[in-house]
């Protein structure tokens, strides 16, 4: 689907449907104007966010169909809900067969936005909207609805452009997501970081050889069981200013092991590489938008599986800064490959901040559910955890920050190593004592660590998101670079 900008006329702009979206009529007095009233009934009709009427336009305006859209009660309008209403209104679109649309949402008027931040949010839902991974699809592809060409009516050209990569690049970040496991295996993965080279970006791969080189002995341990090799990668762009590293879980497929996951949470664990996925995107997005930052992403993939050399219960593990690492579950393995990506990242890479992601914990999904990720750190301003959260706030992916007191730091020490790979007391804080063994990896630079095991995967399709893979993240990071300070 092509989306463009168009400065024309609502009832100018040649599209099988206009769409049009307000809190009442007032919002939509021109457009009424020319439909005698047609949009005073719905609204006085259809009270209800996303209730919809499909209203043929007959020859009044250049498109063949009105869709009005109830955008619901103004005080609880947010750049978020237009995002979401612009997501709703694709898939409507769509799924009633037309092949183009032009959209008006740009105009509804939400205190305290400017119609710059309207239309990228616009742009960014209609993108994420139309999002599907289709690829295996074979028998209806053909008969399946398909839009050519959306327009969004706004002079905001710039702005609509700005949301088109953003959300281009978090459906990257949805394809990696939802990529079969056997197809994005390390090697894979590491090449689909190579091709960002086309934008600048430098990127380094270490196969297993250079990892056993450069003593990554915690990602090895956790590869041992895969006849997968591992791979560790760097991407670099240097836009400039402060120097920012951001580390990603690459674990693309986490069968946990010996300690093996039941049948049932295995489901969708070919999406346990989704912070790699997220820092491979953020870094194409910065690259695109030609961001004023100097960033650094680092990811480790590898599998978690259980062949027979797989490392086991009681084994310990020298990670790259020498620390050491009792394993007593294996599929604590997040945390064990990032203890390596972390603690290579801050010695040899020298950032200003590090920010890692990752599908660290299912005690974070029990915690906060799937609506927003865990956020944690050494962080001793708060300056890097408060520019984390406002971005979050600001673009609708949202985080929320959990405690990290010395407590917490007391339930990782081990018995036998310095640290263990699972917390002392079965059951308690779990989001947070991952955090906590983290913090073991990096000395002294300011960092936050983000657990994004809920908000990662949608269980359904709604709005502008599609079952699978959401890519959130991308859109938090990139205007957290772009603010950076
Ligand atoms: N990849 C999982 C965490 C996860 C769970 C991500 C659900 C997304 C959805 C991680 O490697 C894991 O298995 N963690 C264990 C840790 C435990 C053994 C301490 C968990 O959360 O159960
Ligand atoms: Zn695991
Ligand atoms: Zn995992």
């Amino acid at each position: 689907m092509k989306l463009s900008s168009s400065s024309k006329k609502f009832d100018e702009v040649d599209a099988d449907v206009l769409v049009v979206a307000g809190f009442d009529s007032n919002d939509l007095e021109p457009v009424d104007g020319k439909f005698e009233g047609v949009l005073k009934d719905f609204f006085a009709t259809c009270t209800g966010l996303k209730q919809w009427r499909l209203v043929p336009a007959g020859g009044k305006i250049k498109a063949k169909y009105v869709l009005i859209i109830n955008a619901g009660k103004k005080e609880k309008a947010s750049l978020e809900s237009l995002r979401k209403l612009a997501g709703f209104t694709v898939r409507k679109v769509r799924d009633q067969g037309f092949k183009s649309f032009a959209t008006l949402l740009t105009e509804i008027d939400i205190p305290g936005t400017s119609p710059a931040e309207r239309a990228q949010a616009v742009a960014e839902g209609v993108i994420l909207g139309n999002y599907r991974f289709d690829k295996y699809k074979t028998l209806d592809k053909e008969k399946r609805n398909a839009l050519d060409h959306a327009f969004i009516i706004s002079n905001e050209k710039d702005a609509v452009e700005k949301g088109k990569i953003l959300a281009e690049c978090a459906c990257l970040c949805r394809d990696l997501q939802n990529e079969c496991p056997s197809v994005l295996t390390p090697e894979s993965f590491a090449e689909e970081a190579k091709k960002l080279e086309e934008f600048g970006v430098k990127v380094t791969v270490f196969d297993k050889k250079k990892c056993e080189e450069e003593g990554l002995r915690a990602l090895l341990a956790v590869n041992r069981g895969s006849v997968n090799e591992p791979r560790f990668v760097i991407m670099e762009y240097n836009g400039g200013g402060k120097k920012v590293a951001l580390v990603g879980k690459g674990i693309t497929f986490d069968s946990g092991g010996l300690d093996i996951k039941p049948a049932e949470a295995m489901l969708d664990m070919k999406m346990d590489m989704s912070g790699a996925g997220v820092v491979l995107s953020t870094m194409k997005a910065a690259a695109l938008l030609e961001l004023p930052v100097n960033l650094i992403g680092v990811f480790a993939a590898t599998e978690n599986m259980l062949g027979e050399n797989a490392y086991k219960q009681g084994d310990v593990v020298k990670a790259y800064n020498g620390k050491t690492i009792e394993i007593l579950h294996t599929d604590a393995e997040g945390r064990v490959v990032l203890a390596d990506a972390l603690s290579y990242t801050e010695k040899n890479l020298k950032p200003d901040v590090v920010v890692d992601l990752a599908t660290l914990t299912g005690a974070c999904v029990v915690a906060l559910g799937s609506f927003c990720a865990g956020v944690m750190g050494r962080d001793d301003s708060q300056s890097l955890i408060s520019q984390l959260l406002s971005s979050g706030a600001y673009t609708g992916e949202r985080l929320w920050q959990l405690p990290f007191w010395q407590d917490y730091h007391e339930l990782v020490k081990a018995d036998h190593a310095d640290v263990q790979n699972i917390g002392k007391v079965k059951k308690q804080a779990g989001a947070i004592t991952a955090g906590t063994f983290l913090s073991a990896f990096v000395e002294k630079t300011p960092w936050a660590h983000i657990d994004i095991a809920g908000p990662a995967w949608s269980e359904k399709s709604e709005d502008y998101f599609e079952k699978g893979g959401t890519g959130f993240g991308v859109r938090m990071l990139t205007d957290f670079l772009e603010k950076f300070k």
